[in-house]
């Protein structure tokens, strides 16, 4: 075995692997992914059980710290995280200058990068263990209470402050719907969903937006920085900013008639850019796992909250056809997270612009415990290499003269 890092020393060769198809970047002990068999284990737990059993703080604990917690450790995390649920009062006037029709996640981004101001100690890649540790709880705690404040706004409502004895998600789901003079009962269906969602997005691997984090907290950028970059990674259409395509492009073809066979034809066809949003997958060529357990949910939510949804039907009848399509067999295309995970957020009453801050507030841990990792790896800085295709050497021509 040739070690690849030392390919060009030896041979002045370099690797060329476009979207990195093929290329490791790093040896993970957190998430393990089977794409062929549509298998998806958190630090060896199947995903199965986890949103079944699980709750997303416990996810978190695990993914970060590598062991499900003892009841007292999870306990005590709990406690550490309901300290610092505040955010600075002066973070506030970042909510009131953007304009209030301004993407969300272009608003998170900003938000998680703008803690590295309040919280300096960051910026020191030396820090202790217990300053990481710190900085880390910050982020966790800090970030259900900025998304909710971002849905808040755009509303023009005021904000609802943290209220440390309800746990993780009922906080995080009564800050965003509930109201300020009275206590509103989150009904139990709607947060059981939400730990589901949220332990289902908790963690992928390698992929775009932990990618991301990984390669800017290799040049020892803090944490806020790192995750910051990684939200935005997670905001294109082609990954996180998925779940909201999905749904408007259900609603386009219930708008035009619901007529599945037409927009499947328009996916297949190569002069068309349109394409099955919620479809495909860099890894999975089967089911993807996440999406067997989302359908399920989507369908025990809509029916227990009475919510007949007509784009639901149209998902059903989307996949069903897909699922027997040449063109979509051939391919291994399988619906992926995103296919059903707008109808349930739609159901649980979030505005479209809102579903890819919520994948980012489940991805949260999953891009802590990659950037912990890596640092605690001290792994060299992401530097990919190119093949240049541009002019050779060239003499520079005074502007007069051209
Ligand atoms: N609709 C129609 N055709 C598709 C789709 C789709 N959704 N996805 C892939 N294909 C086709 C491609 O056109 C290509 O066909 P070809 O071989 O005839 O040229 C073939 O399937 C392979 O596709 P690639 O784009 O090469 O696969 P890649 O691994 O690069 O892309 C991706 C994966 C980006 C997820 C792609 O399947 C896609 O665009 N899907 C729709 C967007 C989406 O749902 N993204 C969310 C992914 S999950 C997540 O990030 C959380």
């Amino acid at each position: 075995g040739i070690d690849i890092s030392k390919l060009r020393d030896v041979s002045g060769a370099i690797t060329i692997d476009p979207g990195y198809k093929n290329t490791g970047a790093t040896k993970s002990a957190i998430t393990f992914l089977d794409g062929e068999k549509g298998v998806l284990h958190y630090r060896g737990y199947p995903i199965e059980q986890l949103a079944e059993q699980s709750t997303f703080l416990e996810v978190a604990y695990l993914l970060i710290y590598g062991d499900l917690p003892s009841a007292q450790v999870l306990a005590d995390f709990r406690k550490k995280i309901s300290r610092h649920t505040l955010i600075h009062e002066d973070m506030k006037k970042f909510f009131d200058g953007f304009p209030s029709k301004s993407h969300p996640m272009g608003q998170l981004s900003c938000l998680v990068g703008a803690l590295s101001a309040f919280y300096p100690e960051s910026l020191n890649p030396n820090m202790t263990e217990e300053e990481e540790e710190l900085t880390i709880i910050k982020l966790l705690a800090k970030m259900p209470t900025i998304v909710s404040w971002i849905y808040k706004k755009s509303l023009g409502h005021p904000v609802i402050y943290p209220r440390n004895e309800l746990n993780f998600v009922h906080n995080f789901l009564n800050m965003t719907f509930g109201q300020i003079t009275e206590d509103v009962v989150i009904d139990k269906v709607i947060v059981d969903a939400m730990h589901k969602l949220l332990i289902l997005h908790a963690d992928h691997e390698q992929n775009c937006s932990t990618s991301t984090v990984r390669i800017v907290g290799s040049s020892n950028a803090n944490l806020y920085a790192s995750i910051s970059a990684g939200i935005s990674a997670l905001w294109g259409p082609l990954h996180g900013g998925a779940n909201q395509a999905v749904i408007e492009m259900l609603e386009n073809i219930r708008n035009d008639g619901g007529d599945s066979a037409k927009w499947l034809a328009k996916a297949k066809d190569k002069n068309d850019p349109f394409r099955l949003m919620g479809f495909g997958h860099r890894v999975y060529k089967n089911f993807d796992p996440r999406a067997k357990i989302i359908k399920k949910a989507c369908d025990d939510v809509l029916d227990k909250l009475g919510i007949n949804d007509p784009v639901l039907d149209i998902a059903k009848q989307l996949e069903e056809a897909a699922l027997k399509d040449q063109y979509f067999v051939d391919r291994k295309l399988y619906p992926n997270v995103d296919f059903y995970s707008g109808i349930i957020y739609r159901a649980l009453g979030f505005p479209t612009d809102m579903f890819t801050v919520l994948f980012a507030l489940g991805r949260l841990p999953g891009w802590i415990a990659q950037w912990k990792e890596m640092r605690a790896n001290k792994e060299p800085i992401g530097r990919p290499r190119q093949i240049y295709t541009g002019s050779t050497k060239r003499d520079y021509v005074p502007l007069d003269q051209r």
